[in-house]
């Protein structure tokens, strides 16, 4: 389904206490927190992919050709470990995100789609 900004601004409350949205000339359009990697312009981009110290699991599901969408944004914030289960093949694998979404990720995506140029 498609997603709403409006909606998915509100959501965001829940994820500024470890994402900042800064753009790349240093607007900033969340002030948040510094435990997770920026998120402006996620939307489109390789996962793991930003200057932050991402889990090795992050970072090889991008190597893999996870690319951020609605879709695989939404599956993310909904079970962080078990998507990249999914993703990567390894059963073992980690996330450094623990934070769980259980409903809004299309909303999220939409938000996150908008604050940032394509
Ligand atoms: C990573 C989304 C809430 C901590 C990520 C990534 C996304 C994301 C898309 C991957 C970014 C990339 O590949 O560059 C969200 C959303 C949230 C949320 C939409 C709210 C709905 C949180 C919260 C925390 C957190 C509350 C801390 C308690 C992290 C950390 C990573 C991460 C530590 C890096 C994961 C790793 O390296 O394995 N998040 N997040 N997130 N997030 Fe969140």
């Amino acid at each position: 389904a498609e997603g709403d900004a409006a909606k998915g601004e509100k959501t965001f409350k829940k994820c500024k206490s470890c994402h900042m949205i800064v753009s790349p000339e240093g607007e900033t359009i969340v002030k948040g927190g510094k435990t997770g990697p920026n998120l402006y312009g996620v939307i489109g981009r390789v996962a793991g992919s930003t200057d932050f110290k991402y889990g090795k699991d992050l970072v090889a599901a991008g190597e893999g050709g996870l690319v951020w969408d609605a879709e695989s944004l939404t599956s993310y914030a909904k079970d962080p470990k078990g998507y990249l289960k999914e993703v990567t093949g390894n059963s073992k694998a980690k996330s450094k995100m623990t934070f769980k979404l259980k409903k809004g990720g299309e909303d999220v995506a939409a938000y996150l789609a908008s604050v940032a140029p394509a």
